[in-house]
């Protein structure tokens, strides 16, 4: 969709751990690096796996099932066994809350 979609507070996305938040009905991953936020779907494109369950390194998210891994600047797939993009969103901050609109 064009529209911006407020999906979290600031305040409670922590740098440690994917926060979970809906966008028409898909359910996405909220990440804050260095200060930076960042949101791609939360659904692993490889099997049913929760990338918000899984190990966040730098910009990368490794998918907890079978540890494919994938760019959360962009969606891209950065690592085997996964071979589709993420969904992925472009973010802004208005006030104290994250908001995300579908690229
Ligand atoms: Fe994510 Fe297989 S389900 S890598």
């Amino acid at each position: 969709s064009d529209e911006w979609t407020p999906v979290a507070a600031t305040g409670d996305v922590s740098e440690d751990q994917p926060s979970v938040g809906n966008v028409d009905g898909a359910e996405i991953a909220i990440y804050k690096v260095d200060g930076d936020y960042f949101a791609t779907s939360n659904i692993c494109t490889h099997g049913l796996a929760r990338l918000s369950d899984g190990y966040l390194d730098g910009f990368l998210i490794e998918c907890p099932l079978h540890q494919g891994l994938f760019d959360i600047r962009n969606g891209k797939c950065a690592g085997d066994p996964v071979d589709v993009d993420l969904a992925s969103y472009d973010v802004r901050v208005v006030n104290d809350t994250v908001e995300v609109r579908l690229r």
